[in-house]
Parts: C-alpha cells; sequence; structure tokens
C-alpha cells in the first residue's frame, strides 16, 4: 500500500519572535522544513503535501518543485491544517504519515519504523512518542490501565495529574488515509487555545473502536520541536553531535568537536584533521589527510588532499591537493588554486585561476587573473581589476616573476619567464622573456642629509 506524508508548516512561529516563519530557521546549514522533508523522503511517499500559510510564498521556495502544497490562509490549528491536504489525497487507499516542519531532529529510519510497526499492527492512527525528562509544552499521551493510547491532550488543557505524564506526542503519526480525513470533520475547537487540534482525532478513533497504538522513540533528542530559539539552539548542539559523530567514525579527526561547526551537506575524506574553531559550510568538501587549522572558515569550497588551510577563508573556490594557504588569507568566489600552490598570510583572490606551484606569499591582491605555473609573486603585488565600471583581465604566463609591490594594471599581459622590477607601475603587455621596469630613477644628492634638521649636526 501507498504512503503519503503532509508536512505543517502553515505557521508563524510566534515564540520565534521572528520576522521568517519559523519552519525555515536552520539547523546546521538547511531550514528546518528541509531537515524533516530528507527525513520524509526516506519512506518514499507517493504524495508529498506541505500545508503552508504564513508567508507561504517564502516558504513555497525551499521545495518548490520536490512537493505539493495546500494553502492554509488562516492558522486554525494542526487539525485544520491538515484538513487542506483532503482535495490532494482524499479518497486514496494507503497510509498516510502527519509530520510538524518543526521537528528538524527526526531521522528517516526512525519514520520507516513508525510506518512498519503502523502497517503490521494494522492501527487506523498510530502515533511516535518519546520519553521526556521535562515534558512541559508537549501534547501528553494518555493510556488507559491496560496500557492502551485512549487520547492526547495538550499542555494547556491537560488536568494536574496528565502533566505528570512523561510520554510526550511528538507530533509525527501515520493515519490510514480515508480514515483521517472521515475523522477530522468530528473535530472542533473545544479548548484551551480555541483551536482545531488534530491530536483530537485519537479520542474520535477510540470512540469508534477503531485500533491506536504509539511507536515509542528510543532516542528523545529526535522529537524535540522547536518552538523558540532556546530549543533552535538545542537542535543545533544535537544535530552537531550527530554530524560530527558520523565524520569520526569515518575517519576524521576533530581536536574539539564541540567547537567545530559543519553543515549537513559538507563531504570529508579520511584522516583530515580538523583544529578547533574551523566551520565548513554549504557544498564544501575536504580530501584525504588535509589539515584545517583553527579558524578554517570554507563556504563551498572543493579542497583537495593533502593541503593545509591555516585561519583563513575560503568561499566558492577550488583549491587543488598540497596546496597551502594562510594564515590570514582571503580566496574569494570563482578561484582555483592548482597543485601545490601557496597562498600566505594577507593575500586576497578573487575570481582567479592560479597554475601549479605558483606562489603569493604576503601582502597580495589578485583578482580577474589567469597566472600560470611557477609564477612569483612578490610582497605588495597588486592587479588593478576595476576601473570604477569594469573589470578587466590580468594574464601572467609560466614561470613569470612578479617583483615586489609590482602594480600591474588590467587588462594586462605578463609573457613567460618575464619579469617586473619591484616597485613597477606594469601597464604595457610584457613581452615573453622580457624584463619590465616601470618606475622612476632614483638620485642621490651627495653630503645634502647634513643641511637637514634631523641630521644630529644641526642638534
Ligand atoms: C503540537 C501538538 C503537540 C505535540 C507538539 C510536538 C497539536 C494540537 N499539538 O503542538 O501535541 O506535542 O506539536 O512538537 O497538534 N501548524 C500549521 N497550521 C496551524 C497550526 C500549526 O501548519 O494552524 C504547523 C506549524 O507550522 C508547526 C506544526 O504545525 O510546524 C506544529 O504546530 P505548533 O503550533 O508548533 O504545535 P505545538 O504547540 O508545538
Ligand atoms: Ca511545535
Amino acid at each position: 500500500m501507498s504512503n503519503y506524508a503532509i508536512i505543517l508548516a502553515a505557521g508563524k512561529g510566534t515564540r520565534m519572535k521572528s520576522d521568517l516563519p519559523k519552519v525555515l530557521h536552520k539547523v546546521s546549514g538547511i531550514t528546518m522544513l528541509e531537515h524533516v522533508f530528507r527525513a520524509v523522503s526516506a519512506i518514499e511517499p507517493t504524495k508529498n503535501v506541505t500545508v503552508i500559510g504564513h508567508k507561504a510564498e517564502l516558504v513555497k521556495e525551499v521545495l518548490a518543485g520536490q512537493s505539493q502544497f495546500a494553502l492554509q490562509t488562516e492558522q486554525l490549528g494542526t487539525g485544520h491544517a491538515v484538513m487542506m491536504a483532503e482535495s490532494e489525497l482524499a479518497g486514496l487507499e494507503g497510509q498516510t504519515l502527519v509530520i510538524a516542519g518543526d521537528t528538524p531532529l527526526i531521522t528517516g529510519e526512525s519514520l520507516k519504523e513508525l510506518i512498519d510497526f503502523h502497517v503490521s499492527h494494522k492501527n487506523v492512527a498510530t502515533i511516535l512518542t518519546a520519553t521526556a525528562d521535562n515534558p512541559f509544552g508537549y501534547g501528553r499521551i494518555i493510556r488507559n490501565e491496560r496500557g492502551e493510547v485512549i487520547k492526547i491532550v495538550e499542555q494547556k488543557d491537560a488536568s494536574e495529574f496528565e502533566q505528570q505524564v512523561k510520554e510526550i506526542n511528538t507530533g509525527t503519526y501515520v493515519f490510514d488515509n480515508k480514515r483521517l480525513f472521515e475523522a477530522l470533520k468530528n473535530i472542533n475547537t473545544n479548548n484551551a487555545q480555541g483551536e482545531y487540534y488534530l491530536t483530537d482525532v485519537i479520542s474520535i478513533f477510540r470512540e469508534a473502536g477503531e485500533k491506536v497504538g504509539a511507536y515509542v522513540l528510543r532516542d528523545f533528542d529526535e522529537s524535540l520541536g522547536v518552538n523558540d530559539r532556546l530549543a533552535l539552539a538545542t537542535a543545533e548542539s544535537v544535530m552537531r553531535r550527530r554530524i560530527n559523530k558520523a565524520h569520526m567514525i569515518n575517519g576524521v579527526t576533530f581536536q574539539n568537536p564541540e567547537a567545530t561547526y559543519i553543515e549537513v551537506d559538507v563531504e570529508i575524506e579520511p584522516d583530515v584533521l580538523i583544529e578547533a574553531n574551523v566551520t565548513l559550510k554549504g557544498q564544501t568538501k575536504v580530501g584525504s589527510e588535509t589539515v584545517l587549522t583553527n579558524g578554517a572558515y570554507l563556504v563551498d569550497a572543493k579542497i583537495g588532499a593533502g593541503a593545509v588551510i591555516t585561519n583563513s577563508m575560503i568561499e566558492e573556490s577550488e583549491v587543488a591537493d598540497g596546496v597551502t594557504v594562510g594564515p590570514y588569507a582571503h580566496i574569494r568566489p570563482g578561484s582555483s588554486l592548482a597543485k601545490d600552490v601557496h597562498i600566505g598570510n594577507f593575500v586576497e583572490v578573487k575570481g582567479s585561476s592560479i597554475g601549479e606551484n605558483s606562489k603569493a606569499g604576503h601582502l597580495t591582491y589578485i583578482g580577474n587573473a589567469e597566472v600560470g605555473s611557477n609564477v612569483n609573486f612578490g610582497a605588495g603585488t597588486i592587479t588593478v581589476n576595476y576601473d570604477g565600471q569594469h573589470k578587466y583581465k590580468t594574464k601572467i604566463a609560466n614561470n613569470a616573476f612578479v617583483g615586489s609591490n609590482s602594480t600591474l594594471i588590467a587588462p594586462l599581459e605578463i609573457g613567460e619567464n618575464a619579469l617586473t622590477a619591484a616597485g613597477s607601475t606594469i601597464t604595457r603587455d610584457v613581452p615573453k622573456d622580457s624584463v619590465a621596469i616601470g618606475r622612476s630613477r632614483q638620485e642621490n644628492k651627495d653630503m645634502y642629509a647634513l643641511k637637514l634638521p634631523h641630521h644630529p649636526s644641526q642638534k
């Protein structure tokens, strides 16, 4: 029988105190909604409906092309939200997973187990539950003396006795698809919040004598519902531990995993060494035996094997095997550094390709340049690529030697094996094998210092 899924993502998330809809807040680099969607994908739903409402267009963008959408124009409660998906799912045979978009830690494995449990027990409804040390804020699972689930009671509606219950509703359920929409016709707003509660369908099924069950999560962490920034930070730290643990199991060394931030889609090969305070974001990939020291900050960077990135930032760029970067370098988007390139301290590279074994050791700006192999940049070199309106290219051929403090005014080509003298302002192309000197000649005035006030003889 087919699986379907409904993700609830229409709420504002008042307790977040944010302009951004709650489900668009990120955990480890992707929105909570994407985390939920990825977990849901594990059950391979033949139809996936995301209920959107508050700032619907913004929310829709995140899953565009991956999910269908149902609009809930007024947020009248979780039960009302599920009703909005009826036109997409009415009359279909199968089971429907309903999950809240604010539970980013639930895993695909748990959802698969939940579905299997539901199907094998022939339930009409199965609730994913967990045992909480501090259940405050969650709906409580109320069981009868035989241990059967009879209803879910929300925090605000719970009696003092019910508030003692530690088994909580994670906000994830599986229902018989047809029976779900029938039961929803019978819910009302007679409760402390004046909302249509999805949770009320459980007692409706029970009263109709239908089979309701609960599947208890082993790991309470998975059930975390993020309603405020405190829970968001908790979700971050649980996710960080989960991500870093997976990398360690794959053979990556962390000097301080608690102080290392790695986003979900980052890939790291074995024998990479990661010091404390390293940040790896987006689609970053790191090759084996590379060392990332304290302060390495990589965004969408592809780093080869055996590289050393020392306290530097690299964005949307490719760095080949054996490259050394930093300390304090900035590799900006669109750059590629070939094998064994060295980029030293206070060097900025932007939109440039640098060939094998070339070196810029100190205080240099390389922008919109095509640099060959074995090129050496002296300290203080600047490619002058921008006249205030347009960007121009600098091409530097293999084996060229750019003297310290050269100002290379683009568009410009420096030929193979050419040399620019230190302190030159280079405005014309330099042919192959040539030396370019673009600086005024020095003049020495003999003995003239004797007449100047700084001279000891004048004091
Ligand atoms: C809900 C459950 C509670 C459970 C908890 C788990 C109900 C009545 N309560 O409470 O038993 O313990 O989740 O985290 O279901 N939403 C809509 N439209 C609405 C209202 C909510 O789409 O009209 C969405 C929200 O965007 C959110 C999700 O449903 O993603 C849950 O809503 P929320 O208000 O956070 O419910 P809780 O109070 O946490
Ligand atoms: Ca919630």
